[in-house]
């Protein structure tokens, strides 16, 4: 369906997670073209009143009734819902821009940047991917670069913000970093597998059976390879995730292998010029990216643009998003823009995407 009259009727599932609000807030600011927004939760907070655009929104819960009529969802309520709910939305004849990894690897489902690959949109058959966090964040400072000289090989180590995890793990931070500064017992973990207060953990999600390297850390190899359009063979990349006592905010220390030489200098040129990179490198005056400023940004910052010692061809960098808005609600309110923009915000006949096999 194409817009008619004041605008496209818009649902937000996962409206009161930490991600949800973000996109209400978003569209709200951004003024995206809704004629009205309706926010899904699960039966658990149906009811809940969330502000948008100075009104309140009263949250339901997910039905075949109360989805159909929506020409465009904004889902993030966590694989499972994805998994049932995608495939009924489009069916509905709703566009569903997915913030799950559900449907991120599947080969008919466009996995979208705004600023690197907005031409996968041209292709979607009713749902498009919103990446990874970590993914993201990356894949904007890393783009324009790949098209200046080629990417060859990325190292990175993530250092990632609780709030990446949602809302219980916020609470788990800040209840544990209480107890232990008031000297009360302290919270046995719940969200991680250990406690996080005062610690770095060296887990981020879960480890599959047989592998000795994340889900996180494997989405974060796969999904930059798609977003980028490029093989295993063509860019090798290596992932360590960590999970670290931050609330938002993710910091990057990224090792750049190039294909054709750039200096440190044409480097921090180029990334001045890239739309949704911000360079903040002036390292000797105390000056580069902190999870700290990055809150409530939209640009992703990149800093400590130094050569490699040890490879000729090999760049050190520190990029840092917030993980809520780049990192997943400011892309996926970019995607339905480009969707409105581009005329696409419709299902195509015989759409038919089908779930991922894992
Ligand atoms: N946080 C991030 O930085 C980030 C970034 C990118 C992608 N993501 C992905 O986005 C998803 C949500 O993340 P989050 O951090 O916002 O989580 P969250 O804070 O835990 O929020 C989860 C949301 O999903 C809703 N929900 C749960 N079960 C549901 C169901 N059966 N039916 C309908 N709604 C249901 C919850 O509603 P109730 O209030 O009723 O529980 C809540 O609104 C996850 O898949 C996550 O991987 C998160």
């Amino acid at each position: 369906m194409t817009m008619a009259g004041d605008g496209y009727r818009v649902g937000v599932v996962g409206a009161t997670g930490a991600v949800g609000t973000t996109i209400l807030e978003l569209l709200a600011e951004r003024r995206f073209p809704a004629a009205e927004v309706v926010p899904f939760s699960s039966d658990r907070s149906a009811g809940t009143k969330l502000p948008y655009a100075g009104r309140e929104l009263e949250c339901r819960p997910l039905s075949d009734e109360a989805i159909a009529g929506l020409d465009l969802v904004l889902s993030s309520a966590g694989g499972k819902v994805s998994a049932e709910w995608a495939p009924r939305l489009v069916d509905a004849g709703a566009v569903v821009v997915d913030n799950t990894s559900y449907w991120r690897m599947h080969e008919d489902v466009p996995l979208v940047v705004a600023e690197v690959n907005p031409e996968a949109l041209d292709a979607h058959r009713g749902i498009v991917a919103n990446p990874n966090c970590s993914a993201m964040q990356m894949v904007v400072a890393l783009a324009p670069i790949q098209r200046a000289v080629g990417l060859e090989r990325l190292v990175v180590s993530t250092y990632q913000p609780v709030s990446g995890t949602g809302r219980r793990a916020m609470q788990e931070l800040e209840a544990q970093t209480h107890a232990i500064l008031h000297g009360s017992e302290v919270p046995p973990a719940q969200v991680y597998p250990h406690r996080i207060a005062f610690n770095v953990l060296p887990q981020v999600e879960t480890f599959k059976a047989g592998d000795d390297y994340t889900t996180e850390e494997r989405k974060m190899m796969a999904e930059t390879r798609k977003i980028l359009g490029a093989t295993e063979e063509e860019l090798k990349i290596s992932a360590t995730c960590v999970r670290v006592p931050v609330l938002k905010g993710e910091s990057e220390s990224v090792n750049v292998q190039t294909r054709e030489p750039l200096s440190s200098e044409d480097c921090r040129r180029l990334l001045a010029g890239a739309p949704g990179v911000m360079v903040v490198d002036s390292p000797g005056d105390g000056v580069y990216p902190l999870a700290t400023e990055v809150a409530g940004r939209d640009q992703v910052l990149v800093g400590r643009i130094r050569r490699d010692p040890s490879h000729e061809r090999c760049l050190n960098m520190w990029i840092v998003g917030d993980n809520l808005r780049k990192g997943a609600a400011t892309n996926a309110v970019q995607v339905a823009e480009l969707l409105h923009q581009r005329e696409l915000v419709r299902v195509p006949e015989r759409a038919g995407a089908t779930p991922a096999s894992s």
